[in-house]
């Protein structure tokens, strides 16, 4: 794929029909690192075609394992291990690279990762990641871009109390953890469903882990844990960005195959904004009546509070309510780089430090934009799906790197969105 590939949106057309939900990406990426502590093959299904899931399978081969990829699975045989480093190129593809550093100290003893790529939501840190692994017997030194990671003696349980219910730090430590000697205690753990997803795999694979889900993980480290056939969740914030492509352009859209209590955080916020819901086990169907209402204030939280990945697509929804919103960011520092794309199409936003305020405008139109990053690229589709003419949106691959086939399923969903190619220029940010 050409990094500058553009999506050419005629926008103004009504979303409607109903689409299938793609596996999480961000609950396959740890499961596929956790495929280096098992022994014998491992099958990982509903993996979605996706640059940051291509980039796992290329770390993973990097590291000596045997994958091939077939119809959304991908099986790991990791028997012949031969490498504790992944490259700068292959960290710098992807930014949750990071938890290799305790999948590759649990399975090697050893792990040298450099510092992942660059900063799209406002600085990322890996403090936690680093003080959790050193609690557990990991020795890290920082040098030449690198983070040289030893375990002489193993890595050991330990307590662990985060300042902050990081989901990359809790992932981190839990591969570290399923294979150490005794007992790992994390307080203050993420509660993501990617997490809980994450023990229900490494669970089946032999691990000995309670409390997931629920805010104290407590890990028994077992001596070796065997590969298993596992699907991975479907993706929520895929599911929400779909529902909201229906409520932005008065459409009706049914997302199925998917785990509507995982959305329930935003689906309160459709019906604030005059939606109607139809929600079964396994879907969830969206009815939507001309302009959304306003939302109060949509502020975001650890999960089970609002997510964060969901605050551009509803902010983009917001961007054509009858009435102002507001936003409050609470998770990232600088999570509203795509607004002046918004602005640019005729959004009427206010940002001020974590706060944005949205006066609704009856139309958008059309421009030439940039995706600046996975969902602030996707709330940008949106709004082009909504507005009054042409919008062309270049660098999609951040939006191509968590959405599968999205110009097709939207195309399926009555929208027009072409995809064009183009091989010449060079992308302004690495994707
Ligand atoms: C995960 O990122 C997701 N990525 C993100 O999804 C998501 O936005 C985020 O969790 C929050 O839900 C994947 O799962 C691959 P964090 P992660 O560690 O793990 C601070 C998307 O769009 N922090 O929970 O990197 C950090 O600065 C992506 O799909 C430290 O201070 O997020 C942030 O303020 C983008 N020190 C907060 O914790 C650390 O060592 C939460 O970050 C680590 C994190």
């Amino acid at each position: 794929m050409s990094p500058m590939s553009k999506f050419i949106v005629n926008g103004g057309r009504p979303v409607i029909g109903r689409v299938s939900i793609q596996g999480s990406k961000n609950a396959a990426l740890p499961i596929l690192a956790a495929t280096l502590l098992c022994t014998g093959k491992s099958k990982i299904c509903r993996c979605s075609e996706l640059s940051d899931i291509d980039a796992s399978v290329d770390i993973l081969r990097s590291l000596g394992c045997q994958c091939t990829v077939d119809d959304k699975c991908v099986e790991v045989d990791s028997g012949r291990v031969c490498e504790y480093t992944v490259s700068e190129c292959l960290m710098s593809r992807m930014r949750s690279s990071i938890i290799y550093m305790g999948a590759l100290l649990a399975r090697c003893g050893r792990a040298e990762v450099s510092f992942p790529g660059g900063c799209e939501l406002g600085s990322r840190p890996i403090d936690l990641h680093l003080s959790s692994l050193r609690l557990m017997g990991a020795e890290i030194d920082e040098s030449g871009g690198y983070l040289h990671c030893e375990a002489p003696h193993g890595l050991h349980g330990a307590y662990i109390d985060l300042p902050v219910a990081s989901v990359g730090t809790t992932e981190n430590i839990i591969l570290a953890a399923v294979t150490a000697e005794g007992r790992t205690v994390i307080r203050n753990a993420a509660r993501e469903p990617e997490i809980v997803d994450l023990c229900a795999y490494l669970r089946q694979c032999g691990a000995k882990i309670d409390g997931d889900g629920q805010g104290v993980i407590a890990i028994d480290g077992v001596g070796r844990l065997r590969g298993t056939e596992y699907s991975v969740m479907p993706d929520r914030i895929a599911a929400v960005t779909y529902l909201a492509a229906a409520a932005i352009t008065g459409g009706d859209v049914e997302v199925y195959d998917c785990r509507p209590e995982h959305m329930y955080p935003v689906l309160s916020y459709f019906e604030q904004a005059g939606c109607d819901l139809t929600v079964t086990d396994s879907s969830v169907r969206l009815r939507a009546y001309g302009r959304p209402r306003r939302f109060e204030v949509i502020s975001t939280h650890v999960y089970p509070g609002f997510p964060t990945d969901a605050q551009p697509i509803m902010l983009a929804v917001s961007t054509v309510a009858d009435g102002t919103s507001m936003f409050v960011e609470n998770i990232f520092s600088c999570r509203y780089k795509y607004a002046d794309r918004l602005q640019k199409m005729g959004a009427h936003i206010r940002i001020s430090e974590r706060v944005a305020v949205v006066e609704g405008v009856e139309r958008l139109h059309g421009a030439k934009v940039s995706a600046t990053d996975l969902r602030g690229g996707a709330a940008v589709l949106l709004a082009a799906l909504a507005a009054e003419g042409t919008t062309v949106i270049d660098n999609i691959c951040h939006i191509e790197r968590g959405y599968e086939h999205i110009d097709d399923i939207l195309n399926s969903l009555n929208a027009d969105v072409k995809r064009v190619n183009d091989d010449v220029e060079q992308p302004n940010e690495p994707c």
